[in-house]
């Protein structure tokens, strides 16, 4: 049927959660089910916006806080007409990371309300559905040790998930909790049964608006 479009599915959780191995998993096992689906992911380092907040989170430059805060939103913001077109045209997004790592980062540093983080962000498309991948800081080391980026140290990351566990408390929003700490196959197959629900409850309604009231 004509005017079908995709859902917009985003997947957050702190560091080494699982986040970009389940949007692959979940893009492929979307498209052997018949859909059409692609994957997206944010920080989109490969636009000027994105470089510059590249070479920030890389500490190669140093960018004042809520500059920085402005610019991650931007990249958001850059790509709307995109996931629009796709949305619109069938296709299901799948966002590695999105306006809540945005806020839950920014508002882990001194002086930063949620209130004031979120504002740049309002009005982006909504998401249909958002899972959190919960994971013990603990947990997520014995994957690895931290990165060398900008935010990668435990300490950042226990604010960050409290941050989180706030942003969830917004019930005007789909949000879904799985624990991350499961196999990467138990995992999958949670996010699939919630993402299979999710676009076929989504595709004859309108696109809403992040932390707009409706
Ligand atoms: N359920 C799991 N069990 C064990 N290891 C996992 C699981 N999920 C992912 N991993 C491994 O943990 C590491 C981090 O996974 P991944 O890169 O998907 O996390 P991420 O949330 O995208 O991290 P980042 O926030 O740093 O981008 C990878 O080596 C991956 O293979
Ligand atoms: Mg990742």
């Amino acid at each position: 049927m004509a005017g079908r479009r995709g859902a917009l599915i985003v997947l957050e959780g702190a560091d080494r959660a699982g986040k970009s191995t389940q949007v692959r998993r979940l893009v492929e096992a979307l498209k052997d089910q018949g859909y059409q689906a692609e994957g997206m992911r944010f920080p989109e380092r490969t636009t000027e916006i994105g470089r510059l907040i590249g070479s920030y989170l890389e500490n190669k430059s140093n960018i004042e806080d809520h500059t920085i805060h402005l610019l991650f939103s931007a990249n958001r913001w850059e790509h709307v007409p995109l996931i629009k077109e796709k949305l619109r045209s069938g296709v299901t997004l799948v966002v590695d990371r999105y306006a809540f790592s945005g806020v839950a980062f920014t508002s882990s540093k001194e002086n930063f309300s949620l209130h004031w983080c979120k504002q740049p962000d309002v009005g982006l498309p909504k998401p249909d559905l958002v899972v959190f991948l919960n994971i013990t800081p603990e947990a997520a080391a014995k994957r690895g040790d931290y990165g060398n980026e900008r935010y990668e140290t435990s300490a950042f990351q226990k604010k960050v998930q409290k941050r989180y566990t706030e942003l969830m408390e917004d019930k005007s929003l789909n949000w879904k909790v799985i624990d991350a700490a499961q196999s990467i196959e138990d995992v999958h197959n949670a996010i699939k049964r919630l993402s299979e629900a999710i676009v076929t409850e989504a595709r004859d309604q309108p696109i809403g608006k992040l932390w707009v009231e409706d």
